[in-house]
């Protein structure tokens, strides 16, 4: 468990705002989504500055589908460019990337730059960075929970043999270790479905400012705040 003052382990990341940012200043949505996918490459430097051993970033939820046509066939056309456009820098740095989320609705041309991205970084130490595409929570628990009833159905598993752990273990696995740190920009104060089971004791943080302006010193703000927290895991005292 994280000592007081520490750097948070996890840090998870709603990365809101991009739409009004852009709006703000007269531009199109897109605008401001070629803007923010700029501003997650430094916040990924950062956070590894910082120390920050696990960082997931909530890009597009199985909720965002709902949005028009054109702006879902523009983000996803963004993933593609990003994954591929940073990938060089990511394995300098020593990042190790991770897709999760259902990827079987996604383009097989994505499906491969996700590939590609998870294999040519599998062997960096240095950050694991998580990026949230077609993620839902409930998504996640329900896919869990059909991994596990297939088990018991094949005569793997006994049903009461289902703890908490072997629930956790049949997460998306790269976002399977509990989230420190919850961070949401653009000034709502909801989860939109990400990561419920993991954040059961993360410690919360909003912010108004806007995605793209979410830079490396709002970072350290964040987790100076979570520096300030008392975490107490239901006991007495901190981390006992
Ligand atoms: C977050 O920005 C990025 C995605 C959800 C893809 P939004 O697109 O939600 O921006 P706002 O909230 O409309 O400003
Ligand atoms: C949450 O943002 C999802 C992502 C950041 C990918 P939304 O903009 O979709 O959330 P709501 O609709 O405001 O709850
Ligand atoms: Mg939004």
């Amino acid at each position: 468990m994280d000592e007081k003052g520490s750097v948070p382990f996890h840090v998870a990341v709603i990365l809101d705002g991009n739409g009004r940012w852009a709006e703000e200043k007269g531009k199109s949505r897109s605008f401001g989504h070629q803007a923010g996918a700029e501003n997650v490459k430094k916040i990924v430097r950062a956070a590894s500055d910082m120390g920050i051993r696990i960082l997931t970033m909530y890009a597009f939820s199985t909720e965002n589908w709902k949005r028009p046509s054109a702006e879902v066939q523009f983000l996803m056309e963004l993933f593609g460019e990003y994954l591929i456009g940073s990938l060089e820098e990511m394995k300098q740095e020593g990042v190790q990337m991770h897709i999760i989320g259902e990827r079987n609705m996604l383009s097989s041309g994505l499906q491969d730059k996700m590939e590609k991205c998870e294999r040519e970084t599998a062997g960096n130490t240095k950050i694991r960075f998580n990026i949230a595409i077609n993620y839902g929570s409930r998504d996640e628990l329900v896919r869990g929970c059909r991994l596990l009833a297939e088990k018991v159905k094949a005569g793997e598993l006994e049903p009461d043999q289902i703890s908490e752990e072997i629930l956790q273990n049949s997460l998306f696995p790269p976002a399977s270790r509990d989230v420190d740190l919850l961070i949401r920009t653009g000034g709502e104060q909801r989860l939109s479905n990400f990561m419920l089971w993991q954040i059961s004791y993360a410690e919360l943080y909003f912010t108004p400012v806007l995605w793209p302006d979410f830079d490396r010193s709002e970072l350290i703000r964040a987790v100076q705040e979570f520096q300030k927290r008392d975490r107490r895991f239901g006991g007495l005292q901190e981390g006992i």
